[in-house]
């Protein structure tokens, strides 16, 4: 007879840092309940899929692993194999149908439940789990992942869902409506991570700056990060996603009075047409994005950005791929992910007849990765010879004995050190710039 405490449990992670987070919240119930987690997939008794379904790639992506682990189960692995995630909850009972090895497939709604659902599994059911929870007293799981211990950043999340409507994304329809968590309990888990070892909070949701505006009485979300950062034990916060509309003069404030503050900020622009961010529904101007970005270096003068941004959205020109490439000189971005537009089952754009070539919109994007990475390149470079401050992350994952470092600013830099460093802040002259990450020797 297998016993419960035997079980073991592999789980394949697609997509966002909410999948991440999501992920480590599906270990943490499970782990502490008769499961133990592996890195194999071979080895486990109940194999999940985390999945994303922001571009029809991600989709594929999953769709070609999916295929891998079904391949295990007609080979006769005793194996549970279950989907979750966005694709999950966008195609439902489809994905029963289609394939008859998998017993289970619940969204993103159904982690907290997680426990009961892999139970019923187990059981000999297939289980389907699509329904979105309530708004009142959204289940938001505090368990704490055991994998959080010695790692020095960690993911918090603050809100689920998103209320706005851009006309691209697939996101409201995977994952609901916004909730905000209650700042309580948030602040409850960064104190439990902080007792585990972390240094390092990212708060993260899908539009973090409309965080509480909703519930009467709660903080703002310029209010928690003050929060946050008083916590004891805290040295870094970071946030992401923020959406330009929102972001306010109190969150801008912030960056004077929190050093706990990162200077890097990812804020997502998509275009830099006014008409494609009308037609995008994201509700701001290219001139309103780059007012924010000038309130927000006046506040901290060495704050870092990055972006996401879509090319071939229906209907773009010339004249308006060229706005987007201007932005990306005038703002001085330091990263970007940058994607084609992809239409996603059910969005508005998706039954747009304007469309743009795939080969023009692949002609851009290469145009604009090309000018991203000299951008990129050059902002490194700029730190060749200069002392950076640096918090260590851990070991590099191709070199023997040389450690990762972070800046504020979101610079990675590679240097050879030792095991007690792990943590620590450390000194470090960059000697090397390169496209995403530098080089460099520790000074202190
Ligand atoms: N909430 C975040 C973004 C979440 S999705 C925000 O508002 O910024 C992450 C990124 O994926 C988006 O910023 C967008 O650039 C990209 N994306 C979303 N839908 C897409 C689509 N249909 N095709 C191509 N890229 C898309
Ligand atoms: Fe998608 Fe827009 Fe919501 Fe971001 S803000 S998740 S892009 S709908
Ligand atoms: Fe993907 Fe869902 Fe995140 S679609 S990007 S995993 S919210």
């Amino acid at each position: 007879m297998e016993s419960r405490s035997d079980r073991k449990v592999f789980i394949h992670t697609f997509g966002c840092q909410m999948n991440e987070y999501d992920t480590a919240k599906i270990r943490a119930q499970l782990t502490g309940d008769g499961f133990a987690s592996t890195e194999n997939a071979e080895d486990a008794d109940l194999i999940l899929l985390n999945t994303c379904s922001i571009r029809d790639k991600a989709e594929q992506k999953m769709h070609s692993a999916l295929g891998e682990y079904r391949r295990l189960k007609r080979l006769g692995q005793n194996v549970r194999l279950g989907i979750a995630g966005c694709v999950a909850q966008q195609e439902g009972d489809t994905l029963l149908k289609r394939y008859p090895e998998v017993d289970m497939v619940f969204g993103p709604d159904g982690v907290p439940a997680v426990r009961k659902l892999v139970d019923a599994a187990f059981d000999g059911k297939r289980v389907l789990d699509t329904e979105f929870l309530g708004l009142d007293d959204y289940p938001f799981v505090t368990a704490i992942d055991p994998a959080a211990r010695g790692k020095v950043g960690a993911f918090v999340t603050i809100q689920k869902g998103c209320d706005n409507r851009c006309t691209f994304c697939i996101v409201p329809s995977t994952r609901g409506a916004e909730v905000s968590r209650p700042s309580a309990e948030i602040l409850d888990e960064v104190r439990g991570l902080v007792a585990v070892g972390v240094k390092e909070i990212t708060l993260i949701g899908q539009n973090v700056n409309s965080y509480g505006l909703k519930v009467p009485g709660e903080h703002t979300f310029a209010k928690l990060l003050y929060a946050v950062a008083d916590v004891p034990g805290v040295e870094r916060v970071r946030y992401t996603t923020s959406h330009p509309r929102d972001m306010g003069a109190d969150v801008v404030q912030a960056y004077r009075d929190l050093p706990q503050l990162a200077s890097y900020l990812h804020l997502p622009v998509q275009s830099g047409s006014d008409r494609i961010l009308g037609r995008m529904k994201r509700f701001y101007t290219r001139d309103h994005y780059l007012r924010v970005v000038d309130a927000l270096r006046s506040a901290r003068p060495d704050l870092v950005l990055s972006t996401d941004v879509i090319v071939g959205f229906p209907s773009e020109t010339d004249e308006d791929f060229e706005l987007t490439m201007s932005l990306l000189d005038e703002v001085g971005f330091v990263g970007t992910y940058s994607f084609k537009y992809s239409p996603r089952p059910g969005t508005p754009a998706t039954h747009r007849t304007d469309t743009v070539p795939d080969d023009i919109a692949g002609a851009r994007l290469t145009r604009y990765q090309a000018r991203q990475r000299e951008l990129s390149l050059a902002w490194t470079r700029a730190h060749e010879g200069t002392v950076v401050t640096a918090l260590v992350e851990g070991w590099s994952r191709h070199d023997e004995g040389v450690l990762c470092a972070r800046t504020s600013s979101n610079l990675m830099v590679n240097f050879a050190g030792s095991r007690e460093l792990m943590g620590r802040e450390v000194q470090v002259e960059v000697t090397r710039g390169f496209t995403h990450s530098a080089r460099g020797e520790l000074r202190a």
